[in-house]
């Protein structure tokens, strides 16, 4: 079987868990490396939850590196109401005899993709601060990048505001940094992510099964919990940032469109990602320039049943 070779991005982060648990698992993926950013938790919340998580999944032995400890501009902010004080949503995994590398995540990246014979994909489940300053500190690794895959960004609604999505409300000049930096995009934005989710009896049974690792995502499924409109928290059962990852094995259950995209970085619409979707050009395009655009691949729509089946038959956890 052909594997598609990875370094992953991430925050964990409830869901960045779920995205690591199904990455190692999948067959068709090779995971190189794991860089760590500081989002849904604090860098060294992440750098421990990502350990412990490879040691819950079985992992072999992958490099991990921690990287920004905040981002580029903007002060760090907390998503503990979402991913709990310790960023898996208060459960508590073993500790590991896994040790981050000794070098800087943008130096574990680079590494990797000058050592490697085929092009990597970057996945970012995470704010993109690792990748920014990857692509401003080397540059040169452009070329060895075959795509970068994220999850963030959203053609319609936010979460962190009513237009931005976290990850890149996070950090919206490294956003724009990677959406300039010419290598392939592609966008798993919450147009999709707020779709794929594991009915709470599915993931209630495998937290109260007898599989280890069942019981493991069954815990943090029951973790993926929103605040609602009346500000109570609620069940969702998202598999979030793991439909990014399902994206690269199966882009078939997805409707995706080249489109251009930008990111907006003063007022309200800090962090938005504005997603131009229409079918003619207007009087911005006729009547002179319309500022920096990147056309990317950005996933609209996805077959929602067919993401949570192959997210759970990966994990060999199907009912
Ligand atoms: C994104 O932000 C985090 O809360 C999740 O892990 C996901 O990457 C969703 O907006
Ligand atoms: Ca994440």
């Amino acid at each position: 079987m052909r594997t598609i070779p990875v370094i992953l991005d991430v925050d964990t982060g409830v869901d960045d868990a779920l995205a690591l648990i199904f990455a190692v698992k999948h067959p068709a993926i090779d995971v190189r490396a794991i860089t760590c950013v500081a989002g849904n938790a604090s860098l060294a919340q992440v750098v421990d939850n990502t350990l412990r998580v490879l040691d819950a999944a079985g992992a072999p032995s992958i490099p991990v590196a921690a990287g920004a400890i905040r981002p580029l501009l903007a002060a760090a902010r907390s998503a503990s109401h979402v991913h709990g004080e310790n960023g898996l949503g208060g459960l508590h995994l073993p500790a590991t005899n896994r040790v981050p590398e000794a070098v800087s995540a943008v130096e574990l990246m680079r590494r990797s993709l000058m050592a490697s014979d085929e092009r990597l994909t970057l996945v970012a489940l995470s704010p993109q601060t690792n990748l920014a300053l990857l692509l401003r500190t080397h540059p040169e690794v452009a070329d060895r990048i075959e795509r970068i895959v994220f999850m963030g960004g959203s053609a319609s609604v936010g979460n962190a505001t009513a237009v931005a999505e976290f990850n890149v409300w996070h950090d919206p000049e490294a956003a724009a940094i990677v959406l300039g930096s010419g290598v392939p995009i592609f966008m798993y934005g919450l147009d999709v992510f707020n779709q794929v989710s594991v009915p709470q009896d599915a993931a209630s049974a495998l937290a109260t099964g007898t599989d280890a690792l069942g019981r493991v995502v069954g815990a943090l499924l029951g973790n993926r919990i929103a605040l609602s409109e009346d500000e109570s928290l609620v069940y969702t059962g998202l598999i979030g940032d793991a439909g990014a990852v399902c994206a690269l094995v199966d882009p078939d259950g997805l409707g995706i469109e080249k489109r251009p995209v930008r990111v907006e970085l003063s007022g309200y619409g800090r962090g938005q990602t504005i997603v131009d979707r229409r079918r003619y050009s207007g009087e911005d395009r006729l009547h002179g320039g319309i500022g920096e655009w990147a056309d990317i691949d950005v996933a609209l729509d996805v077959d929602a049943t067919r993401y949570a089946e192959l997210f759970l038959d990966t994990l060999g956890l199907a009912g």
